[in-house]
């Protein structure tokens, strides 16, 4: 641009300026803020939140006077009027009960919502707004301007209110729930009211009653995506005279009652369909051939509903699928399958899942073409042989699971040196299957989840796991490792939550305060670990070390840093001295197993311990009565105290225990009558009270 040209544009600029102050503008400004009506009903309606444990609505107030600009509320820019509400609480994909109470908001939804006259858009997803009384609020019903209704993970009951027909406006509607009870609903003739929907989700919502709802559904021409998956929905059968399903793109009916000819469901017409989810019903047979006309097909999920049969052939021409589940069908040939997708899958298909299906053979080196491949799943079958070196030009799996089979040969450097991308290996039960790789191998990954338990690693202990410092999983259950911990075990694996090295021959010790990893179960069982038990982690649940060589006595505090522990297995050990009083800590201990050790002196008096099922303390030196605290174990199932200097009457409330199938009292000095309240055990499978100085007659 020259000068004189950028001279000639800011004048132009200026004289526009100037005719728009001058004739005040026809461009629409912003109005000064929402209409103090709606705003009342704003906060009316936040009057009916109790809890808002994020602060998720604190611009929420009268001081802020534009409720346009308050976190979640959209208005019109013409109007002013509140258009949408995005209440959402955001939260992954699967969450727990703890996650969604940090953030959801409770209360209930209340009248003043329906001043919101011209509402088009209201996500309320995973919040708690139910009220006391958990029914969805019928008057949302009067909302005639809304467009987007969503309600999904709201812990709702009762019935979905038909009211909701009057949403003629209505496309998108969502009123999934992530488990547990939901709403029900025994007519749903109110969704042909809503001729614009294309999205539904009623997914969790007990339709059990309805038989014709794929009739009821086929009137909604504009849907594109129904998602009726855990519903008990009993029938699939529907015969059209006209199919109006000819958009409908994405349709999940899994975990439903249905248990019919696969053949005789309506849905194989739809060759529109990008996403079917079949999982989880009971649908034998063969599939029809107008599968194989279903060439839109993405994803294809279809496990878990016994004995049904596939053509392999079928899937020749579905040259979108990228997710192909078809685990636990009655047989599968896996050299047909793998020739039909290679027809024009090898670089688009991502998953394959062909778990439980009576493969047997061995894995076709064909397999090795399938290069975009992420997750291969061919666990629970029978094949055999050994594994293609082929495996390794799998560049993008991230996930090989190939545990349940009869595997054999071994898996080298030439079989791994490819995965790059791999997070997940299970070869665990082929028994006959070695692992073999040099001890200077560098792997090209890093695993997250490890599982070869039950094949051949060992005998000495793998040195290229060191580099697996992301694990959080490791099985190398009965690998026949015969050899020390490596001096990096420890170090590598503190973040893992799950360790399970039990039946080797593994010998060494525990680093002596293990506070700072973050281990949940530990499985060391049956090894030959030496040394003293240390300080536990403290996420452990889970702590199996029995039949080794620890020793020395048990320290003080070593049990109070594992307050979660719920089972612990320390039999067979040489472990000495009296149990410390940190044990009473462990409030939701059920399995407890010291037998077999050299344990002395009294149990420790603990308060609680409530949830005990399994005690067991035979086989050492402990003297006392039968510790008081038991009284209070409802759910005993499980008690052995013999062999041991346990003395005093055996208390008349051992009658109490109406789980107890095992007691074990012999061989200690135990004197008195028995209790007449010990018939009251009607559980009771095994009782051994031999050699005490027990007197009387047996009641
Ligand atoms: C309203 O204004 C915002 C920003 O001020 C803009 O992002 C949005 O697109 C506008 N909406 C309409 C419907 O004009
Ligand atoms: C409804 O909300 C949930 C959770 O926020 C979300 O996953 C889902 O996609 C939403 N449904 C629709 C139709 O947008
Ligand atoms: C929802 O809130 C109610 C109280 O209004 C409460 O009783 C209920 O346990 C909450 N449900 C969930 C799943 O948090
Ligand atoms: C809304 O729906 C209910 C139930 O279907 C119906 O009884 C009522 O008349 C409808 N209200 C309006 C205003 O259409
Ligand atoms: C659905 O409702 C029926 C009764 O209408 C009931 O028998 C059935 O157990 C319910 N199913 C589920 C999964 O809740
Ligand atoms: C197909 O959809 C249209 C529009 O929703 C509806 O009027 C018609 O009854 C439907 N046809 C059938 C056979 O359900
Ligand atoms: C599917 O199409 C075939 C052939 O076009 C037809 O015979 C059959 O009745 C259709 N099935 C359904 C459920 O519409
Ligand atoms: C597995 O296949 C064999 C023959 O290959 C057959 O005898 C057996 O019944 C099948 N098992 C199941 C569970 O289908
Ligand atoms: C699988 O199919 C191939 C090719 O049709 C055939 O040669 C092979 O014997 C079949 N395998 C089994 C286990 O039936
Ligand atoms: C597994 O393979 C081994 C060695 O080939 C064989 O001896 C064994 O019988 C097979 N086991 C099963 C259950 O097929
Ligand atoms: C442990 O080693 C001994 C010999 O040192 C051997 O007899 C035993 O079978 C081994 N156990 C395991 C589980 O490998
Ligand atoms: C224990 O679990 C909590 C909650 O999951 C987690 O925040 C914490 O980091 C864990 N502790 C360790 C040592 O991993």
């Amino acid at each position: 641009m020259d000068p004189t040209q950028q001279f000639l544009l800011f004048l132009l600029v200026g004289v526009a300026a100037t005719l728009s102050l001058a004739t005040n503008s026809p461009v629409p400004q912003r109005p000064a803020g929402c209409t103090p009506r709606e705003r009342e009903a704003l906060l009316a309606f936040k009057r009916g939140i109790t809890n808002d444990p994020a602060g998720r609505l604190a611009s929420w107030k009268r001081g802020n006077h534009d409720c346009c600009r308050w976190r979640g509320v959209q208005c019109s820019n013409l109007t002013g009027h509140v258009l949408e509400l995005h209440l959402q609480n955001n939260l992954p994909e699967y969450y727990s009960d703890f996650e969604f109470k940090v953030t959801a908001l409770v209360g209930k939804i209340t009248t003043p919502l329906l001043a919101l006259e011209h509402l088009e858009h209201l996500d309320l997803s995973n919040n708690n707004l139910t009220g006391p009384a958990g029914r969805f609020p019928g008057f949302i019903g009067s909302l005639r301007n809304l467009i987007y209704v969503n309600f999904s993970g709201m812990p709702l009951t009762g019935m979905v209110p038909p009211q909701l027909g009057n949403l003629t406006k209505l496309q998108y509607l969502d009123l999934s729930r992530g488990n547990g009870i939901g709403m029900y609903s025994t007519d749903i003739q109110w969704l042909t009211h809503l001729p614009s929907l294309r999205y539904l989700d009623l997914s969790n919502v007990n339709l059990s009653r309805i038989s014709d709802w794929p009739r009821v559904m086929n009137m909604n021409a504009d849907l594109r995506a129904l998602y009726l998956s855990s519903c008990a929905l009993t029938s699939a059968s529907q015969s059209f005279s006209h199919l109006n399903f000819t958009r409908l793109e994405k349709l999940d009916l899994s975990d439903n009652d249905f248990n019919q000819p696969l053949a005789s469901c309506w849905f194989w017409n739809l060759t529109s369909l990008t996403y079917l989810d079949l999982i989880m019903n009971i649908l034998p047979g063969q599939f029809p051939d107008s599968l194989g006309d279903m060439k839109a097909l993405q994803v294809f999920r279809f496990s878990s509903n016994g004995h049904s049969i596939i053509m392999p052939n079928l899937l020749r021409n579905l040259c979108n699928l990228e997710i192909l589940d078809l685990g636990s069908l009655s047989s599968c040939n896996i050299t047909e399958l793998l020739d039909s997708l290679m027809h024009c899958l090898t670089k688009r298909i991502r998953k394959l899942y062909l778990w439980d299906n009576n493969i047997t053979g061995t894995l076709p080196t064909g397999v090795g073409k399938f290069t975009s491949l992420d997750t291969l799943d061919l666990s629970h079958n029978q094949l055999t042989g050994s594994v293609p070196y082929e495996i390794s030009m799998l560049t993008s799996l991230a996930k090989i699971d190939l545990s349940l089979n009869n595997l054999t040969g071994e898996i080298t450097e030439k079989h791994l040196a490819g995965l790059k991308s791999l997070k997940t290996i299970d070869l665990s039960s082929n028994q006959y299957l070695k692992i073999v790789v040099g001890p200077e191998w560098q792997p090209p990954f890093r695993l997250e989840v490890a599982r070869f338990g039950s094949c051949q690693l060992g005998p000495m202990f793998p040195s290229w796991l060191q580099w697996m410092v992301n694990i959080k999983e490791l099985d190398i259950w009965s690998t026949g490792i015969t050899d020390q911990l490596p001096h990096w075990f420890w170090t590598t694996f503190s973040k893992a939550t799950d360790l399970v090295i039990s039946s080797n021959n593994i010998s060494g010790s525990l680093p002596a305060n293990m506070e700072t990893m973050s281990l949940e179960r530990l499985y060391l069982g049956s090894n030959q670990i030496t040394g003293v038990i240390p300080i536990l982690p403290p996420n452990l649940t889970l702590l199996e070390i029995q039949n080794n060589m620890l020793s020395g006595s048990v320290a003080s505090k070593t049990f109070g840093s594992a307050p979660q522990l719920g089972f612990m297995d320390l039999s067979s050990n040489n472990i000495k001295g009296h149990i410390p009083g940190s044990i009473c800590e462990l409030q939701h201990l059920q399995y407890l197993n010291l037998a077999n050790n050299h344990l002395e002196g009294e149990f420790p008096q603990c308060i609680g311990m409530t949830e005990l099922q399994h005690f067991i303390l035979n086989n050492n030196s402990l003297s006392g009565k039968v510790p008081s605290f038991l009284k209070g174990c409802k759910q005993l199932k499980y008690l052995d105290l013999s062999q041991n200097k346990f003395h005093g009457r055996l208390p008349s409330w051992i009658g109490n225990f109406s789980e107890v199938q095992i007691l074990i009292l012999n061989n200690n000095s135990f004197s008195g009558h028995i209790p007449t309240s010990i018939t009251n055990l009607a559980k009771l499978a095994r009782l051994n009270l031999a050699n005490n100085n027990i007197s009387g007659v047996l009641p």
